[in-house]
């Protein structure tokens, strides 16, 4: 399968990425993940990307298209893959077609998670995350076992540098202007599924399955 993730920071689509990997056996294809490692690192991508990012502002579509364009073609993803955070622009729902003409498959669903913007404040500044594996908690709705460490490697939780109701204003709107119109672009495509990612996680988890079973 090859399904997308769309909805505002803080939605959960980080969060639910590993039930839908680990139940279809797909690549968890994230591009903040793989933009906040470049700017970690300090890598060119990562040296262009990172101003956007900490204003809460998307960084351009060409640094983002080439990032997925590269991952799509590994060996791991043939069976398919979960975007998560990509596309954001119609401009980069209309390159990911025709990167995926060219290898004859298309997108099977769009996963809309949808959660009221006032929900996304608390969820975005109560998260803590596992910088190297991605694991992410909230320190009132999932809780770490032992506090500010992750639960497999007991090493330090750090908070992003974006998770500031500040910046997450310029991401909530930044998603509303240039996200929402991609939605429409796949809805004209009939592959939409909503997801009520306002419940509890558990019951959000038991949406998408069954949604993607459809
Ligand atoms: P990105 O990393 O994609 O950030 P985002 O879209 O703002 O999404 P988040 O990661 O904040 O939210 P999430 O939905 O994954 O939430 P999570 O599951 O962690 O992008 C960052 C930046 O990179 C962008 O601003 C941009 O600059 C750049 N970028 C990335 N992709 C780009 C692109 N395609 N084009 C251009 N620029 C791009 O959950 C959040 C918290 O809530 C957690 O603490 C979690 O434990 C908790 N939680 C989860 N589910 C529930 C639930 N059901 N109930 C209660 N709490 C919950
Ligand atoms: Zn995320």
């Amino acid at each position: 399968k090859r399904v997308i993730l769309v909805g505002p920071p803080g939605c959960g689509k980080g969060t639910q990425s590993p039930a839908i990997k680990d139940e279809y056996c797909l690549c968890h294809l994230a591009t903040g993940d793989m933009l906040r490692a470049a700017v970690k690192n300090q890598t060119p991508l990562g040296r262009k990307a990172k101003e956007a990012m900490d204003n809460g502002q998307l960084v351009s579509d060409d640094l983002v298209v080439g990032i997925i364009d590269e991952a799509i073609k590994r060996p791991s993803c043939s069976k398919g893959f979960i975007l998560d955070g990509f596309p954001r622009t119609v401009v980069q729902a209309q390159k990911l077609d025709a990167m995926l003409d060219k290898q004859g498959v298309k997108v099977d669903k769009v996963l809309n998670f949808e959660v009221p913007d006032e929900l996304l404040v608390e969820r975005v500044t109560g998260r803590w995350i596992h910088p190297a594996s991605g694991r992410s908690y909230h320190t009132k709705f999932a809780p770490p076992k032992v506090p500010g460490k992750d639960d497999i490697t007991s090493e330090p939780l750090i908070q992003r540098k974006d998770d500031n109701p500040e910046t997450l204003k310029s991401r909530l709107q930044a998603f509303h202007q240039q996200t929402t119109p991609v939605i429409d672009y796949y809805l004209k495509k009939k592959v939409v599924s909503t997801i009520h990612a306002e419940k509890v996680q558990g019951e959000v988890t038991a949406e998408i399955k069954k949604s993607l079973r459809s």
